[in-house]
Parts: C-alpha cells; structure tokens; sequence
C-alpha cells in the first residue's frame, strides 16, 4: 500500500499496526469515533480493540469503554464492539443488531439524544473527559490538515476535545472527496456564540479540512476497505403509495402558495420509504430542488443526476454498493453540488429554521393527536433512536413523518390511541402518512386532528376500533380537550403484549 496521502513527515513517523494503535486506549476511557450512518467510521481500530477486549475478559479481567460516535456505524465498529461485551455506555444513536440486543436486555446503557446536541453538549461538559478520539480521514496533508472521508459528524468536536488522537487513513475512500468539505469553524460556548452566517443550502462558510494539534496524534493507521453500503430494497406498493401522498401533498402546497415551485430544503430520513420519496421526486415535475439534510442516500444521488436536484447539504452518506461505484466514477460532478458539513451545523436548530427546513422521517407509531414515537416498540423496546428526526421536526417548516399503517403481518397498527413512548410531542408534526392516506394536522385542534388521522391514515382493519374508543373518549373523558380513557389508552400494546395482535375481538371491547 502507497503512503502517499500521508502526506505530513511529522505523522508518517507514527504509522503503526492497528492492533498497536488499539494498545494505547485503555479500560474505562471515553472513546469519541468518527462515523454516521455506516460512513467514513474507523475500519480496523475498532475490531482490534475488541480482539483486545475479548482477550482480556478470557483472561477474567474486565475493560469496557464509553463509546461516542456522530450517529449509528457498522459491524466492524458497534458490532465487534458490542460482541465483546466491551461498552459499557454508547451515545447517541445506533443502528446495530448485537448493541440493541444488549442495550434491550439492559446489560449496555444508551444514551440516545438529538444529534444536534451531541457536540455542544461534550463542550458542555456534560459526558466528561474524551479519553482518545478515532478518526477515518481519506488523506492528511504536508502540513497536517485533516482531509474527512464520506462522514464528517462530531470529527471537529471529538479531534479539538480528545486528549489522544488516532487517524485511520483510508485509502478505499475516494482521493479526490478532498474539496467536497466545509467545516465551520466558528462556533463558540454561550454567552459568545453569534448567529451562523449560512442562508442558503448551498453556501460554503468554512474550509475543506479539519485541523488536530499533531502532536495529540499518537498512531496514524493505513486502512483500505469500504464503508457499510447495504442494498436498499426495491420500493415495494406501500413505499411507492406513501411516497405518492406526500408528494401530491407537496404540490397541493405549491398550487396553494404556501411553497415555492421548487420547495423548501428537503431533510430526508434514511430507509425505503424515504429513499421512495426521493424516486418518486424524480418524476414528480419538480425542478431546482434543494436539500439540506443529514445523509445522502441513493435517491438524492439520482436527483443529483438527473439535475431535479441542484445541490444537496449533509454530514455522510448511505449508499448500496451500485450507488457508491456511481458515486466514486463521477466524484468531481458530486464535489460541485455536495457540501459536507460537521453534524452540529447540518443539524443546527437556527439553519433548519431560518432556511425552512421540509422534514421527512419514519416513525414506529403515532396517536390520534398526533404524538410521534420514532424509538420505543411497545414503549420500552429501543429499535434505533431518534437521531436528527427532531432537530428537523421540531425547527423546520413543517414535518412530515410517514409509516405503513400496521407492522408484523398486520398485527399492530401504527395509529394507537396514546404513544407508548413520545419523541415528537403534537406541537412539532405537521403532517402523517401511510399507505392509506396522509393526514394534515396543520391549524386543527385535538380533536379534529383525531378525526383525520383515524380517517385517512388508520388501516380499514383497526379504523372502527380506533373510532370507538375516540367516540367513548368524547363521551367520557375528564377532560374534554384531549380526549383519554386511561384505563384504556395503552391497552392496545397490553394486548399485543399479551395475546400477539392489537385487534379487539370486537372495538367495544377497545
Ligand atoms: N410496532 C412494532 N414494531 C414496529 C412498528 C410498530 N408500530 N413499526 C415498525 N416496526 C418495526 C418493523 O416491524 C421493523 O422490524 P424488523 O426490523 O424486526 O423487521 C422495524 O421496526 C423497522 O421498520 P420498517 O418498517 O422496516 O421501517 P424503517 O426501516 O423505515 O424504520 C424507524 C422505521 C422508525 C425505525 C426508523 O425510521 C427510525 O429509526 N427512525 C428514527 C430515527 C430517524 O428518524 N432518523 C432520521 C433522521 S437521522
């Protein structure tokens, strides 16, 4: 392997084996990593760290580490990790099947937070010391700058607070991604911070690199493989109806006047039904979109493409395999329209007000008042965590959050008459879809929202049920305002709990 984007001499001194490199953080540290949505993570640090982990437990002593990432990563970095029993505290979002399985079985402890708040939070003070920081960068120059792989995330935070450094230079990762970054360096603590100068999705206001006091780097590590790229799964009837309903719903506005012809800054979640939106944008008619958004995903590659999309903002990338041949071929078409931000700024409450943020995003479930909960199945179970869904929902323009109306075979419906678990109160949604229709709970009360969301969004399975109890709850509540039986507003989940469907044997017995 060249070590030709190793460029600074001061660090090619300090190329060493993953495995010394893993020797040099120890038991009980925090270790901040770079990576959000399976891109631009630290491939070989990770697992010789849990190498480590797993030798020292067989050899009965413990060593576990608090892990901070900017959001979820892959199995080579949560999963090796979480296999080893080696966190003892992960924040702030994950995506991994062996960490969530501990994390439900109460042997990890999560933290899941906005991702917004993650790096001011640390410069808060709020989660202590960073022991050592672990960083995937494509390339670093003579004078040391930084240049960031496919994610740039919390890097900025964790490489200016780490006491100790470790780069992973990756040299799968395209070379010429160099440009493609705009790191802002000119965030400060209150009471100094001062408004952020970016009014469009498109500008740039900081520079290409990020900068680390060279003599904090103590291993500089050579890496060559690829980021987690999974397939999307083709977008089935239900994805392509939900993406239908919102984007009529989109052009209903437009025809309205209450959006521009080429819409506000898209946010998308990452998924089928989101990647499906995006298709369906692509013959939708609209032109000159913008998008100011966490994770770029194959549909958005394709409106880049296509040119319905102009430029797109983010802080990383989720693409399948095809998308990122697609990606690295036509890398310098991509480095004019991209601009690659640290998560603070991608997600920043300020921006996605000020630029008027379109927010769209999955969700487990919602009530009849519309309460989103984007996390907790059965109210207790984490899946994910909420990620940047309410750094847009609650700041941007209006939020979108779309679902099938039923989960596992129909057995469950995603409209419930109370969350069993609340991550977007009713205050911050504006609009539910699903399969059967989308629900616009823009300037109506309660009890109207109700009605809409049991009338255009409930499955026909659970559509009486879920009229029955709200009919009841009119009649009965205390309160008459937000109507609750609450005796009887979890029981839905109870039931399923207990006897594998939400369905009642018949909706007056709720
Ligand atoms: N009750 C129980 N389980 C449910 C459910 C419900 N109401 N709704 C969905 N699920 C389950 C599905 O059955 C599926 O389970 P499986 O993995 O065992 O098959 C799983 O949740 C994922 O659901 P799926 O329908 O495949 O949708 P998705 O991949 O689009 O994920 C969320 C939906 C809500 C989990 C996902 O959007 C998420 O994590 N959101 C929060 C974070 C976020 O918004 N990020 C975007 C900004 S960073």
């Amino acid at each position: 392997m060249s070590i030709e984007r190793i460029l600074d001499p001061r660090l090619r001194d300090r190329i060493v084996t993953a495995e010394a490199a893993a020797a040099l953080i120890q038991p009980g540290e925090t270790v901040a990593m770079s990576g959000f949505t399976g891109s631009g993570y630290p491939k070989a640090v990770p697992m010789a760290l849990a190498h480590r982990i797993e030798a020292t437990h067989q050899a009965g002593q413990p060593f576990q580490i608090k892990l901070m990432t900017g959001a979820s990563t892959a199995p080579e970095l949560d999963g090796a990790l979480a296999k080893a029993d080696g966190i003892a505290l992960r924040m702030p979002f994950q995506t991994d099947p062996d960490a969530r399985q501990r994390i439900n079985a109460g042997t990890l402890d999560y933290i899941d937070i906005h991702l917004s708040h993650v790096a001011q939070h640390v410069w808060f003070g709020f989660y202590g010391d960073i022991d050592t920081a672990v960083i995937e960068v494509s390339a670093i120059r003579e004078d040391g700058a930084l240049v960031p792989s496919t994610s740039i995330g919390n890097n900025k935070t964790w490489l200016d607070l780490a006491k100790k450094v470790i780069i992973e230079v990756n040299e799968w990762q395209p070379a010429n991604i160099d440009g493609m970054h705009d790191i802002y360096y000119g965030t400060a603590l209150p009471p100094e911070r001062k408004p952020i100068p970016l009014v469009a999705a498109g500008e740039r206001i900081g520079q290409t690199t990020l900068r680390c006091d060279p003599d904090k780097i103590v291993a500089v590590v050579r890496t060559n493989g690829p980021d987690r790229n999974s397939p999307f799964a083709p977008a089935d009837e239900t994805s392509r109806l939900i993406a239908g309903h919102l984007i009529e719903f989109l052009q209903h506005e437009v025809a309205k006047g209450r959006l521009p012809a080429n819409l506000l800054p898209l946010q998308s979640g990452v998924g089928n039904i989101p990647n499906a939106v995006l298709a369906g944008l692509a013959d939708s008619g609209f032109r000159e979109l913008e998008a100011f958004t966490e994770v770029i995903q194959d549909g958005m590659l394709d409106l880049l493409k296509s040119g319905v999309l102009r430029h797109a903002s983010c802080t990383g990338f989720a693409l399948s395999p095809d998308a990122n041949e697609e990606f690295k071929r036509n890398i310098d078409f991509y480095r004019e329209r991209i601009i690659m931000r640290t998560q603070e700024i991608s997600n920043h409450p300020e921006l996605v007000r000020r630029l008027g943020c379109i927010g769209m995003n999955g969700m487990i479930e919602v009530d009849l008042y519309g309460n989103v909960n984007s996390t907790h199945v059965m109210g207790s179970r984490i899946m994910n965590g909420i990620g940047g869904s309410g750094d847009f929902a609650r700041n941007g323009f209006l939020s979108a959050f779309l679902s099938p109306s039923t989960a596992k075979n129909g057995t469950i419906s995603a409209i419930v008459p109370m969350v069993s678990h609340v991550d977007h109160t009713e205050h911050d949604v504006s609009v539910i879809v699903t399969e059967q229709g989308l629900a616009d709970l823009r300037g109506l009360t309660p009890k109207q929202r109700a009605q809409q969301v049991i009338a255009q969004c409930a499955h026909p399975d659970y559509r009486a049920q879920l009229q029955d109890y709200f009919d009841r709850a009119c009649r009965d509540s205390y309160g008459k305002h937000t109507p609750h039986l609450l005796p009887e507003a979890l029981s839905w989940h109870q039931r399923w709990l207990d006897s594998g469907t939400m369905q009642a044997a018949s909706p007056g017995a709720a």
